[in-house]
């Protein structure tokens, strides 16, 4: 069983009859989707949001239904990948595009769980371009003032193309390096007009599952705190 199976499937054991699922994004979602689907059809009754139109697509290829955010009043739980975290619980997300969503579903639900594979475990983020995603009015001038606060932007396409997101936004990677400071950063972005979310999720997570070649280890986060 490759890593990412492995911690997809075990992010299984966290969800509970009744409870409302947020579906996170990826590769590593993937198996979590897969896994849950199996349980539905086994008589696992939950509702399910996504966050994102892949995973909506995903889930519904499985024979699942998703609801849309605003028919739940709250989420109980979510699950989701990450593309780099520290010990610290700060993460980098947004390498599949899909950080707002991704960003408001962990924000509202009341437990978040991230799964990975160790190589996603770093000392120090920043060695993966952090994704920010902005308005595409303007957007040419956006990256200028990125350019200007020297966070090295670059616009993110796809097939050729400028890659347009599930908002109809689009997605710029800053190429800060390892040990970035990320209070800098977020205050940077803030004096942005037209950036719309950054893919910095810093303490957002109650639970990780780490996979490992001895298997998938569960980490507590002791220091989160629900807003
Ligand atoms: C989507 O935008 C991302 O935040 C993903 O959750 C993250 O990139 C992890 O993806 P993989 O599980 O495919 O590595």
């Amino acid at each position: 069983m490759n890593l990412k199976e492995q911690v997809g499937k075990k992010a299984v054991e966290f969800i509970k009859e009744g409870m409302v699922v947020g579906l996170g994004t990826g590769s590593t979602v993937y198996y979590f989707i897969h896994e849950l689907a199996k349980k539905i059809k086994e008589g696992l009754n939950v509702e399910l949001v996504s966050t994102s139109v892949q995973s909506i697509n995903l889930a519904k290829s499985l024979g699942l239904e998703v609801k849309d955010i605003e028919e739940v009043s709250c989420i109980d739980i979510s699950v989701d990948g990450v593309d780099e975290i520290d010990k610290n619980f700060n993460a980098i997300k947004g390498g599949g595009a899909a950080l707002f969503r991704e960003k408001i579903v962990a924000d509202i639900s009341n437990h978040v769980v991230w799964i990975y594979d160790e190589k996603k475990d770093v000392e120090k983020i920043g060695a993966f371009d952090l994704p920010v995603e902005i308005l595409p009015f303007a957007y040419n001038h956006t990256i200028k003032k990125m350019e200007d606060l020297h966070l090295n932007p670059k616009l993110r396409h796809k097939e050729g193309k400028i890659l347009v997101t599930d908002n109809s936004n689009y997605i710029v990677d800053l190429a800060l390096g390892e040990g970035f400071n990320i209070e800098e950063v977020k205050k940077k972005l803030s004096t942005i007009v037209g950036v719309v979310e950054d893919g910095l999720f810093i303490n957002m997570c109650k639970h990780c599952i780490k996979g490992t070649e001895q298997g998938a280890i569960i980490i507590e986060n002791h220091n989160y705190k629900r807003k």
